[in-house]
């Protein structure tokens, strides 16, 4: 484990198993239906792929980049890297990492809303209420985490760690 490590939150084995939960009940909400998994970058990614091998449906994968502007703007955000995929019509499933203020969310489920899909729902890994600002129903939650800044699965510290296969908490 890294120096920086001080607590693994969730296993390899606790993450598989809760992603497994999760794909089995998108394969059953979503059947017969158009389902466009729309993975947000760059800490969804990890998760995003799991999930979709699991996930025993057709569907689609599409990739969204998105840039805030940091401290004291909360709520600017901008695409820097739009989808491929024209999504009106379809079931989509908004897939992040986690959701802390709910700030991000509450953008893209604006701009992606205002592009007429038949749905549109979110899934996170990870959901922090205790930062949350803007509450916004999430259909599909994989844990509620303390506030502990986290690690690995996609998450991270300065860009790094973003690779363990677990997820940890850092050093305050
Ligand atoms: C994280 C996460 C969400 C956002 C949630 O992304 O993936 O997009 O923060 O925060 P909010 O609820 O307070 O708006 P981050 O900016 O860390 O980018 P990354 O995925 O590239 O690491």
């Amino acid at each position: 484990m890294p120096d920086d490590v001080v607590e693994v939150l969730f296993t390899e084995d606790q993450i598989r198993t809760r992603v497994q939960d999760l794909a089995h009940r998108i394969s059953e909400d979503y059947k017969d239906r158009r389902l466009v998994l729309v993975s947000i970058l760059r800490g969804s990614v990890f998760f995003a792929t799991d999930l979709a091998r699991q996930i025993e449906l057709p569907l689609s994968m599409d990739f969204l980049s998105i840039s805030s502007y940091g401290e004291g703007s909360e709520g600017v955000v901008r695409i820097t890297k739009d989808l491929e995929e024209n999504i009106a019509g379809k079931d989509v499933l908004v897939i992040e990492d986690i959701i802390d203020t709910g700030f991000t969310l509450k953008y893209l489920l604006r701009t992606l809303g205002g592009r007429n899909p038949k749905s549109l729902e979110v899934c996170t890994l990870l959901d922090r209420r205790a930062r949350r600002i803007i509450d916004l129903e999430l259909k599909y939650v994989g844990f509620e985490i303390p506030d502990k800044f986290v690690i690995g699965y996609g998450l991270d510290y300065r860009q790094r760690y973003r690779n363990l296969p677990y997820i940890g908490v850092v050093k305050p």
